[in-house]
């Protein structure tokens, strides 16, 4: 395994994350205490008093991957391998997968260790890139069976995509697994913010249509519980699933067991949470509806068609690491910008999951108009 580069966005994250006031780029939805979630039902609370300390089982507390399974249309808990948050769940998945040589196409701009472990094992990477079509996303399939190669192994998927809220439709997906499967490729579908549709379009997970992809879930995102690190892959490739088993021992060998037992009580009562999310989301977008529109032409507002983020564009040729920085450390609003994505032109995402959004997009805007770029209303 070669060098890995800095991860863009989780050093410029570790800079500001737990300094800066105002979180306006967040991609984990409202979180909760230990509390709140045990008052979900009634015998919560014992149960995570009676949970034990000692080693957990490797693939995951059997109830957990039976819940997780449950989400699926086709898989049973044999089919999931809990993991230590979605990252441990991506590092040992490609360090399984791929060898030095190997294609990899991966969808961009996206989280970047989707891409960049591949890298650092030398594969070749390909970007199928999103293109911005004034007022949205969208992404080309002819681009991506160009793109294809006698080596490829691997096509890499993030949907709800992370940064611009694009998102597969069903018959994507299933156009997707056509052209991987006319060609044996594996998929790798990071499906981490599933359950935020706002359409309230119920998209089916890649690997319930295609048996060599694997899905990605978490609770970090959708379900707002980040501290809990606990994810997950589900797949029907039974072969790979234990070569990555076998990696875990490398790893965190197993997971925590009141994170374990936290995360079966959030998951029981899933639907719910999903719910209150997706709430906050609108509720969110229609705040930044009304601020786009009082900006004049400054933004092209770019809604996510599901999940908490979207990648806005400025109007304006500005640096936007520059931008980003300066609003940061003048107004305490942070923002994500394009260069943490590696990503040209001038972006920047912003989260919509947090309930505290009125107040940062407030301060944001007063930033603005003291810098001269929107008018005082
Ligand atoms: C698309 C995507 N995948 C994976 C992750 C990693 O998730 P976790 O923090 O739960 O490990 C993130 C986190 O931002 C993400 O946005």
């Amino acid at each position: 395994m070669g060098t890995l580069r800095d991860f863009k966005l989780e050093v410029y994250f570790g800079r500001h994350e737990f300094s800066a006031p105002h979180l306006l780029a967040q991609s984990d939805c409202e979180s909760m205490t230990v509390s709140e979630l045990l008052e979900f039902e009634p015998e919560a609370e014992q149960r995570l008093k009676d949970a034990w300390l000692g080693y957990t089982e490797v693939p995951g507390d059997p109830e957990l991957r039976d819940l997780v399974a449950s989400l699926y249309t086709t898989m049973d808990g044999d089919d999931v391998l809990v993991h230590t948050g979605a990252q441990e769940a991506v590092f040992a998945y490609m360090s399984v997968l791929l060898e030095p040589g190997d294609h990899v196409i991966s969808m961009y701009p996206t989280y970047q260790s989707l891409y960049e472990v591949a890298l650092s094992q030398g594969c070749e990477v390909s970007r199928w890139s999103l293109m911005d079509m004034g007022n949205g996303w969208t992404l080309d399939f002819d681009e991506l069976r160009g793109l294809l190669r006698p080596n490829t192994k691997l096509i890499v998927v993030n949907t709800p995509n992370n940064p611009t809220g694009y998102t597969l439709n069903e018959e994507e997906i299933r156009e997707l697994c056509r052209i991987a499967s006319g060609q044996g490729i594996n998929i790798f579908a990071d499906e981490v913010y599933k359950g935020l549709d706002l359409d309230g379009a119920r998209r089916p997970w890649v690997a319930d249509v295609y048996d060599r992809a694997t899905s990605l879930g978490v609770m970090s995102k959708a379900y707002g519980l980040a501290g809990l690190r606990i994810g997950w892959v589900a797949s029907k490739d039974a072969a790979l699933l234990d070569r990555q088993l076998r990696f875990k021992h490398y790893m965190s060998i197993c997971n925590s067991a009141p994170s374990e037992c936290l995360a079966v009580i959030a998951l029981k009562q899933g639907d719910r949470l999903l719910e209150r999310n997706r709430e906050i989301i609108r509720g969110n977008l229609a705040l930044a509806d009304a601020f786009f529109k009082r900006c004049g032409g400054l933004f092209a507002d770019h809604p996510p068609q599901c999940g908490p983020v979207a990648f806005h564009r400025m109007n304006k040729e500005v640096d936007m690491g520059e931008f980003c920085e300066e609003l940061v450390r003048k107004s305490g609003v942070l923002l994500l910008p394009s260069t943490a994505y590696e990503y040209p032109g001038p972006y920047f995402r912003m989260g919509y999951g947090r309930r505290n959004f009125a107040e940062s997009l407030r301060v944001f805007e007063e930033h603005l108009t003291e810098q001269g770029l929107v008018q005082r209303g």
